[in-house]
């Protein structure tokens, strides 16, 4: 029915690649299969007991159950500010330069939506976390994709980085007006230094356009790395926002908190529009928020400790099992070449091999843009026993393949 009324928009989304990966990992579990599932980065901990108190003694005051303040309480925004400068040394005002979100994910899409006029062009590196690309998508705007280069130690590499970027903005039409980074980068762990983002916002400066800086895995850095933020960049605010996210450094995924601080037009046009689309998220859970940014932080450390101890475990017992893979610097994830064996029938198909025979999941790397083949990503949310079990499974696995 209706047939002549198409909807334009959902219909520029393409279906969702990991859909394969998971449409096989329900039917096997369905069938009573254990599935080790590394495919989603979905934190298995729970949140702060601290926090998760101060939720519960939140709710139980009345007041707090009305509508809220949509770009987030006073408080809240204080304590973000005050986060930025006890780490970064930034100073942001509250009311203009900080915009509480639910989660960085509808920060971001809602940030996207109001700042994109119909054909405007981003530049997003590729491989990508999908929805850097589709909210320009969704927005009636355009991506121009540039391959973003790292060398095997997932550092990225920052010569060939202007050298594309320069490549970008020439080749799109019209001139780009957004670009958008995320490092520690999902999903090849790629890390930057500060250097580079001080040469990112001379090169913004000089050719007009917006940078929306995602530093979601900021806190979930190893062996000596820090994230810098763009924003420690003298001027950054001229051109620059930058969201963060309490899904990853609290186990707070499913609360929907986060935030994009930084320049005032672009955070005032996303305070704008959130004031248009929601009433803010429950009180409860800003007051709860609020704790967790100015409270204890050994919750953070501990988290990060639990990451560094699956990604050891892995590299080395995955390596046992006959996959060498070279360890990353920061974030959830390990982000993994297929074995050789593997290259021709690409991420894809090996994914689904791997689940199907070894009863791994993990997400293809072309799930993630065409410089993502040849990789998986590989999520640290399963515990050491089982990161054991699946690397035993693989090992039979490669046995069988290489047979
Ligand atoms: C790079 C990146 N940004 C943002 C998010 C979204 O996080 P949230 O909406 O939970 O803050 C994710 C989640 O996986 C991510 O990988």
């Amino acid at each position: 029915m209706f047939d002549e009324i198409r909807f334009n928009k959902i219909e520029r989304l393409p279906k969702y690649l990991f859909a394969q990966i998971n449409d096989i990992k329900m039917a096997k579990r369905r069938a009573g299969e254990d599935v080790i599932d590394f495919s989603m980065g979905n934190p298995d901990g729970p949140a702060p007991k601290h926090v998760i108190e101060k939720l519960i003694e939140s709710a139980k005051k009345p007041k707090n159950h009305r509508y809220s303040v949509s770009k987030g309480i006073y408080k809240l925004r204080v304590a973000i500010c005050n986060w930025y400068e006890r780490r970064y040394g930034v100073v942001l005002d509250p009311e203009s330069e900080a915009v509480a979100t639910m989660g960085s994910k509808e920060g971001y899409v809602h940030l996207v939506q109001a700042i994109t006029n119909f054909g405007d062009v981003a530049i997003v590196p590729d491989p990508t976390y999908p929805i850097h690309s589709y909210a320009f998508i969704l927005a009636g705007g355009s991506v121009q994709k540039m391959k973003l280069p790292y060398d095997e130690n997932y550092e990225v590499n920052e010569e060939e980085f202007f050298k594309n970027l320069y490549k970008a903005l020439n080749d799109a039409f019209p001139k780009p007006k957004f670009l958008v980074v995320n490092f520690p980068h999902n999903p090849s762990t790629a890390t930057v230094s500060l250097e580079f983002y001080k040469e990112l916002v001379k090169v913004a400066k000089k050719e007009r356009f917006y940078i929306i800086s995602d530093i979601a895995y900021a806190d979930l850095t190893y062996d000596g790395y820090k994230t810098p933020s763009i924003l420690e960049v003298e001027g950054a605010k001229d051109i620059a926002v930058e969201s963060f996210t309490l899904s990853k450094s609290y186990n707070m995924a499913g609360w929907r908190v986060g935030f994009v601080v930084g320049n005032k037009k672009l955070v005032g046009a996303l305070q704008k529009i959130k004031s248009w689309i929601d009433y803010g998220m429950f009180t409860p859970i800003q007051v709860a928020a609020t704790v967790a940014l100015n409270g204890p932080q050994d919750c953070v450390e501990e988290i990060r400790q639990k990451y560094k101890k699956r990604r050891d475990v892995l590299i080395e017992s995955f390596s046992r099992a006959g996959w060498e893979i070279k360890k990353p610097k920061a974030t959830m994830f390990v982000w993994a070449k297929i074995p050789k064996e593997f290259e021709k029938i690409g991420s894809l198909e090996f994914s689904k091999k791997l689940l199907t025979e070894a009863k791994v999941a993990v997400s293809p790397g072309i799930g993630f843009g065409e410089y993502g083949e040849n990789y998986v990503r590989i999520a640290l949310i399963e515990n050491e026993k089982r990161i054991r079990q699946a690397a035993r499974n693989i090992k039979k696995f490669l046995k069988e393949a290489k047979e």
